[in-house]
């Protein structure tokens, strides 16, 4: 399966679907790397694997929908079957999602359906949670919102900071989106009607 995957930041959970992709009989391959951010870090890290990198960046463009024009125009001259968001911090319209619907997927830092948005982390340690950790789920027209293919927990321990728990967090992160992203390429998971159906995840 073709995989382009959105970055808008440093790119490590991009790294970690590369890797996995690269390993042999991972049943899907990177193809592209789209950022909206010139300088994100991600994009000199695809380019070392030899991933094609595309920037688009939203001041180039008059309107969020002729910047998500230009995306959708790429798109089609890449043909993924599946769109990993990995750090992409623009919200999608719901027409671009509509063009690539049960084909998005998304990793965000947090338990959803808590603590969705920005300041995850500090939200958690505010709310007095003892776990935190990650979730990929499908996109959908809300922020951090659609069904929900994968989580994986972490501990909150006693003193933590914000930046202590993102990096405990994103630990788990590298395993729990390839593990997701294999499951979705290997036809064990798609979205219909809104849900998650599974089919032999054990
Ligand atoms: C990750 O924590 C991801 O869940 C969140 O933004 C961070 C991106 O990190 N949405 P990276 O760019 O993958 O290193």
């Amino acid at each position: 399966k073709k995989v382009v995957v959105f970055i808008s930041g440093g790119g490590s959970n991009m790294l970690a679907l590369a890797k996995a992709a690269g390993e042999p009989g991972f049943p899907a391959e990177i193809v592209a790397v789209i950022a909206d951010k010139a300088d994100a870090g991600g994009l000199a890290k695809a380019a070392a694997l030899g991933i094609p990198t595309h920037a688009f960046l939203r001041k180039n463009f008059d309107s969020k929908d002729a910047h998500e024009a230009a995306i959708l125009a790429e798109l089609d001259r890449l043909s993924p079957d599946i769109i990993c968001l990995a750090g992409y911090m623009r919200l999608l319209s719901a027409t671009f999602i509509q063009r690539h619907e049960g084909r998005i997927i998304n990793i965000h830092p947090s338990l959803l359906p808590l603590f969705p948005g920005l300041h995850t982390h500090q939200r958690a340690i505010d709310a007095g949670m003892k776990v935190a950790g990650c979730t990929v789920h499908f996109v959908t027209e809300g922020m951090d919102e659609g069904p929900i293919v994968a989580q994986a927990v972490v501990p909150v321990v006693d003193g933590d900071t914000a930046d202590a728990l993102a990096a405990r967090v994103l630990t788990v992160e590298h395993r729990t989106y390839p593990m997701a992203l294999r499951l979705l390429a290997e036809g064990k998971v798609r979205m219909e009607g809104g849900r998650v159906v599974t089919r032999d995840v054990e």
